[in-house]
């Protein structure tokens, strides 16, 4: 049997929108065993245990690309990841997937020929690229996948305050606009550069502003109620910057990495709001994908 393990993710980062991405500790584990025949996914609700599910189809096209005949496959699930929530739960099926089928037909796929792969599936690379390689990494797809890691300095924390209501990635790039004003465009570059220079040398007093976006969160912002008041809040107990996790509705809470109070405080605001939310605190995962 082989067994894989995937990061959680969240994307964009703030102003990174498609093309930041960091891996987190939380993880999806999978199991993959060959049979005689058919299909048999275990671990996951009903409705999903069918050939469309994505971890199936990701196998499938690695399959293909390897010319690679299997007879059935039992796929297990152990997930911790949040589906539908803005953590990368859809890139840990495809990298799972992808990296299992690998393995099944003999490792004969690189890193980057599996990362070319888990692209083209997601339509873009902000989540496959930090969980199959951990960290945080800046990606663009272009004719293959083009990126880079990006040396985070220690002393961070990552609150991800997780709502009980979902989002799917859909209906959130549905909300976006087809153009945006060139000013919005200047605005986001320089919070970019900013951002991966001040997580690199450690000013952490930039990240407020290095968060911010025009690009897509005040769009989103409207398809999660409690988004802006959340955020004030994160902001007034101390965090150093707030943004949405990927596509939503899981809002990021950056703080120092001793900073013990923040968790317990935001949880208590959010004790008080109609839907329930819950914190996750979490640190950068450096190893990404890897068989167990
Ligand atoms: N960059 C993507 C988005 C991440 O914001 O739509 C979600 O998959």
């Amino acid at each position: 049997m082989i067994k894989v393990r995937v990061p959680a993710t969240s994307a964009n980062v703030g102003p990174g929108f498609d093309c930041l991405g960091l891996a987190l500790n939380l993880y999806n584990t999978f199991s993959f065993e060959e049979i005689e025949g058919g299909l048999i996914i275990e671990g996951c609700e009903s409705e999903f245990a069918n050939e469309d599910n994505l971890i199936y189809t990701s196998m499938k096209e690695c399959f293909k690309r390897l010319g690679y005949d299997i007879k059935g496959i039992k796929i297990g699930i152990e997930d911790n990841i949040p589906v539908s929530r803005g953590l990368g739960s859809s890139a840990s099926c495809i990298v799972g997937g992808i990296m299992g089928a690998n393995e099944m037909a003999g490792g004969v796929l690189s890193k980057e020929e599996m990362l070319k792969l888990a692209t083209e599936k997601e339509g873009h690379p902000d989540n496959v690229v930090p969980a199959l390689l951990g960290g945080m990494t800046v990606a663009i797809a272009d004719k293959g996948v083009y990126y880079s890691r990006i040396n985070v300095r220690k002393g961070l924390k990552f609150h991800t305050i997780i709502p009980e209501f979902k989002l799917s990635t859909e209906t959130s790039r549905g909300a976006l606009p087809k153009e945006i004003p060139y000013k919005d465009g200047v605005f986001n570059i320089g919070r970019i550069s900013l951002l991966i220079s001040a997580l690199t040398n450690g000013e952490f007093d930039l990240l407020k502003v290095a968060c911010e976006d025009r690009l897509h969160q005040n769009y989103r912002g409207k398809l999660i109620e409690g988004f802006h008041v959340i955020k004030e809040k994160c902001e007034e107990l101390g965090s150093l910057g707030v943004f949405l996790s990927g596509a939503g509705p899981t809002i990021m809470a950056v703080t120092e990495a001793d900073n013990e109070k923040f968790h317990l405080e935001i949880q208590k605001v959010l004790d008080g709001f109609n839907n329930r939310w819950w914190v996750k605190s979490l640190d950068i995962d450096f190893e990404g994908a890897k068989i167990l």
